[in-house]
């Protein structure tokens, strides 16, 4: 079944005399279970306030998500987050950080602790388990981050630009890195990038969002089978398509 937006708006302040600011105006979408969604839109123009609703953050002003077709249960249906914002606690260990969130949801300290160690072999972090995360590198925090997500198994995770920090070659690691995941934990992901390269590389489809107030302007299905060639010509069509998606709706802004 999976994940739909249904009619989904959002309008911030209006009260008290303020000028209300419309981000998000009428999006509809579904990504079925287990597939993997990127999001792509200009800058400011209402894709984190996008996922903080999906995560239930933020209310919406009209609309709503559903998950398997019904109303989401917070408390049960698990939503995984890797934001930026959402970043490592610098007070904890790689070994506590990534156990938080089992321990957060109850599990025992011994059942807490494999799962951990588990983790941190799968994503190349044995060494450093004792280590705070000012002493990792970018994408060492981003690994952590993401083991940190998966290990309390969600039905879906929302990323928003995870990679947007660092340095192209780790980024390109990364990316490949993330489908190896999903590959064995096929959860539902939907990926906020600013990034085309990066959405034609990782998804199964591409939303494109105008700037403000965000509206669906283009959809696209990533066909190409995977591992995908970045340089391919099929992955080199669906990138032209998706910047011109996007630079046309420049355009109108102009006139
Ligand atoms: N809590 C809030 N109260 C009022 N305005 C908000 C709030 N959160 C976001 N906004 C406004 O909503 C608009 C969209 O913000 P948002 O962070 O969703 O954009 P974005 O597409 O994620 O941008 P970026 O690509 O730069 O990350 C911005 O103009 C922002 O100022
Ligand atoms: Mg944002």
């Amino acid at each position: 079944m999976g994940l739909e937006l249904i009619g989904l708006s959002k309008v911030f302040g209006g009260k008290n005399g303020d000028e209300p600011l419309h981000v998000l105006e009428d999006i509809h979408g579904r990504v079925e279970e287990g597939r993997f969604l990127s999001i792509i839109g200009p800058s400011g123009c209402g894709k984190t306030t996008l996922l903080r609703i999906i995560a239930g953050l933020e209310r919406p002003s009209s609309g709503q998500v559903l998950i398997d077709g019904r109303e989401i249960a917070y408390e049960s249906d698990r939503i995984g987050l890797v934001f930026q914002e959402y970043a490592l606690f610098p007070w904890l260990t790689t070994l506590q950080n990534i156990e938080l969130g089992l321990e957060i949801m109850g599990a025992p300290k011994k059942e807490r602790l494999a799962a951990a160690m588990d983790y941190i072999y799968r994503f190349g972090l044995s060494g450093f388990e004792d280590r705070y995360p000012r002493e990792l590198s970018g994408g060492m925090r981003q690994r952590v981050a993401i083991a940190r997500t998966l290990i309390t198994d969600p039905k879906v995770v929302l990323m928003d630009e995870p990679f947007g920090s660092l340095d192209s070659q780790t980024r390109n690691d990364l990316q490949a890195f993330l489908l190896k995941l999903w590959d064995t934990q096929r959860v539902t992901i939907i990926f906020v990038t600013h990034n085309v390269d990066e959405a034609v590389f990782l998804s199964d489809d591409i939303l494109v969002l105008s700037s403000r107030p965000a509206r669906i302007i283009d959809r696209f299905q990533v066909d190409c089978p995977r591992p995908r060639d970045r340089t391919s010509a099929a992955c080199n069509m669906i990138r032209k398509r998706v910047l011109e998606a996007l630079e046309a709706q420049k355009k109108s802004m102009l006139v």
